[in-house]
């Protein structure tokens, strides 16, 4: 006889190990790194800092940032083979395209194939360099001009805006995408995250680890909500057409992108930053429709609060990235930057006392039919 089998779909709710990482509480909306509050970390931090407290665990000695700063900024430029593979593939999605480089960047990093938890840690630091390289030379290409060499002058925020755009950015812009670089470095264990420590768990390397997370993180249900949420506020418009619109939406079945999450059952800490900063840049780059357009959406999902679904961070940030003139396509990718010490630190996690993840499907199809050869079937 079949044992009785309790399914948890979606994983909802399952723990599958300890973590000496991330902490979120969803029901207060607390998140905490290395046992930090984001809160502080968001304010007073850097995502230099938070990377090097994600990949060590404590926050860093002046002189350790300073060490740490510089390796990051002397790893960020890319072989010339993966620059030329990023032209071969530059009409593809820019997600397809980081997906695609940092899987090539394996064919050339000294230490694929070495799974410990130090070179682990030398590789995570490299692709965080390196990231920000990749999307804003895929930028460059696609628009038919030559990417731009990384600025070992500037910080990891200034360069990628210099890369991108050709020029130093002023420093209150660096700083809006400095910040969002430290709300998205980590979050336990999302989709993203387990699909990156699935791969891990087979002792796989670092960079298809890596690749997996990009791929997940992709979706529209995960990193990709922030393209959506900024294509329906330009779908809107307009701040009065913002109600009518959402509530089509739901109406309709549909779902409002840049709200509920799978843990957050009250407003996500992480969106609280990003949404002082639509306003201030609205105001700040004389285009304050965008965050009132939000504001009524907010309105329209109130009610919806006392079903757990609150406002998420994906629903601010994609009007930062377009109040900064970023197409909208490379929004995902700037979250993928943003998380690649958070996917590097959940797999040193997974190695660190493996176990390999492969959970059970119940099965629900035929049994035992009879196998009719090919010219017997009707
Ligand atoms: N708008 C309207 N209704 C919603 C929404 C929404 N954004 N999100 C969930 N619901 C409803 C959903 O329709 C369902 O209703 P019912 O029980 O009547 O069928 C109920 O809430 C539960 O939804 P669920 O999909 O079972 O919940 P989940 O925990 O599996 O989903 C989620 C989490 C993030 C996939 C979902 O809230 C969603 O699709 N949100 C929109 C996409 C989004 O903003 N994603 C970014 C997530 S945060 C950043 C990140 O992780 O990358």
């Amino acid at each position: 006889m079949l044992r009785e089998i309790e399914l948890k779909r979606g994983l909802k709710d399952v723990y599958i190990d300890k973590t000496m990482v991330s902490f979120i509480d969803g029901q207060v909306g607390k998140l905490l790194y290395r046992g930090y509050n984001i809160r502080d970390l968001a304010e007073k931090s850097s995502f230099e800092e938070t990377t090097y407290l994600l990949l060590y665990g404590t926050l860093p000695t002046r002189r350790e940032l300073e060490e740490f700063d510089a390796t990051l900024r002397s790893n960020r430029s890319l072989p010339k083979e993966v620059v030329q593979i990023i032209r071969l593939v530059h009409k593809a999605h820019p997600m397809d395209v980081l997906r695609t480089a940092v899987s090539a960047m394996a064919a050339f990093d000294p230490e694929t194939r070495d799974n410990s938890l130090e070179a682990t840690r030398r590789k995570g630091i490299r692709l965080t360099a390196q990231a920000p390289t990749i999307v804003a030379a895929h930028s460059r290409i696609r628009q038919g001009l030559e990417p731009i060499s990384p600025n070992p002058k500037l910080n990891h925020a200034a360069n990628f805006l210099h890369m991108l755009f050709g020029k130093e950015p002023p420093d209150d812009e660096t700083e809006i995408i400095d910040k969002d670089f430290v709300l998205h470095a980590e979050h336990g264990i999302n989709a993203s995250a387990f699909g990156a420590r699935v791969a891990a768990s087979t002792a796989s390397d670092f960079h298809s680890a890596v690749v997996a997370g990009i791929g997940i993180l992709k979706g529209p249900a995960h990193g990709g909500a922030a393209e959506e949420v900024m294509k329906m506020a330009l779908d809107i418009g307009e701040e009065d057409r913002s109600k009518e619109y959402a509530r089509k939406i739901l109406d309709s079945g549909g779902r409002i992108m840049g709200f509920g999450h799978r843990v957050y059952k009250t407003v996500d800490p992480r969106s609280i930053h990003l949404r002082e900063e639509v306003q201030a840049l609205g105001e700040k780059k004389g285009q304050p429709k965008w965050f009132r357009i939000l504001s009524k959406v907010e309105e329209v999902m109130r009610p919806y609060a006392g079903r757990g679904i609150f406002v998420n961070v994906d629903f601010f940030s994609g009007t930062i990235y377009h109040l900064l003139d970023i197409p909208q396509d490379l929004f995902v990718s700037i979250f993928a930057m943003g998380r690649i010490p958070g996917w590097t630190v959940q797999v040193m996690e997974q190695y660190s006392d493996n176990i390999l993840l492969r959970p059970m499907l119940e099965y629900v199809g035929p049994m035992d039919l009879e196998y009719v050869p090919i010219d017997q079937r009707g």
